[in-house]
């Protein structure tokens, strides 16, 4: 998908676009996703972009709010994102939202393919990182993935060698305990440049500037921002990529919120209880 269109950019995200344009066609609701129209609660609070701009305001889908908008715009219903279930594409799973059940693993794990690394995610995000790899790679702008999914154990190896290296107080900064990692989801993928794997000096590659600003286009957020380990409870990740769905992540782009956390409206998650 390429970037939003300006008029897009200026009141509306895509995916909004595409559900009023659904209407348009008389296909109605039954044109969107069934996650998109499950009944929902009320729509989180009104916000501004970074410009300070109004933006709709966005329900915890992540679809934005049209319903109370300008005349021309027909009413959508929108709705509460599955935020709980293991096996939703916009599970939160942080330090205290623990993945349930703690075990979980996905059964539509496939390879991703076309990108260097042989990992593994449930079947929609990876081919959502395939799409966003040969359009970064488009740009000059390609990858590798470190890893992708990982299952319980595998997550408490990772964690369990980092703690005795560094300490757990350190490892808690950068390494989710198992249980607790999204990279168990099979919907979270690390992702590596020629001479950085895992380092801040991710964020000045070409990869790490592509997917700062296009990852969103696919369905996927960089989801341990800058100056947020208060909220998310980890240290700016720029390499580690979440596929949230193309609604949440064109809604996030388009209200500047960074975090998933204060997109769904979510107590911050600083710590293990
Ligand atoms: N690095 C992230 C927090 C994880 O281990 O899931
Ligand atoms: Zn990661």
């Amino acid at each position: 998908m390429t970037a939003a269109p300006p008029v897009a950019r200026r009141r509306l995200a895509p995916a909004v676009l595409i559900a009023v344009g659904c209407f348009a066609l008389g296909l109605g609701a039954g044109a969107l996703s069934s996650a998109a129209l499950a009944d929902g609660d009320a729509a989180a609070e009104p916000t501004t972009s970074a410009a300070g701009e109004a933006v709709p305001r966005v329900t915890a889908s992540g679809a934005p709010d049209v319903s109370a908008g300008e005349g021309t715009v027909p009413a959508v219903e929108v709705t509460t994102a599955d935020i709980d279930g293991p096996g939703s594409i916009t599970v939160v799973v942080n330090k205290v939202r623990p993945l349930q059940p703690e075990q979980y693993a996905p059964e539509d794990l496939v390879t991703v393919a076309d990108v260097p690394g042989d990992a593994t995610m449930r079947e929609e995000a990876a081919a959502a990182m395939t799409a966003l790899h040969a359009a970064a790679d488009a740009e000059g702008a390609g990858f590798a993935i470190s890893t992708a999914y990982r299952s319980h154990s595998a997550q408490a190896n990772l964690y369990a060698a980092y703690a005795a290296e560094q300490g757990a107080d350190a490892a808690d900064r950068f390494s989710a305990r198992a249980g607790y990692s999204e990279h168990q989801t099979g919907l979270a993928a690390d992702i590596r440049a020629d001479g950085c794997n895992l380092e801040p000096c991710f964020a000045d590659t070409a990869a790490g500037r592509y997917v700062a600003e296009h990852a969103w286009e696919h369905g996927f957020v960089v989801r341990y921002p800058p100056d947020s380990e208060d909220v998310t409870g980890y240290i700016y990740e720029p390499w580690h990529l979440r596929y949230v769905g193309l609604e949440t992540a064109a809604a996030m782009h388009e209200s500047g919120i960074a975090t998933l956390e204060e997109h769904f409206g979510l107590d911050p998650a600083p710590e293990y209880r």
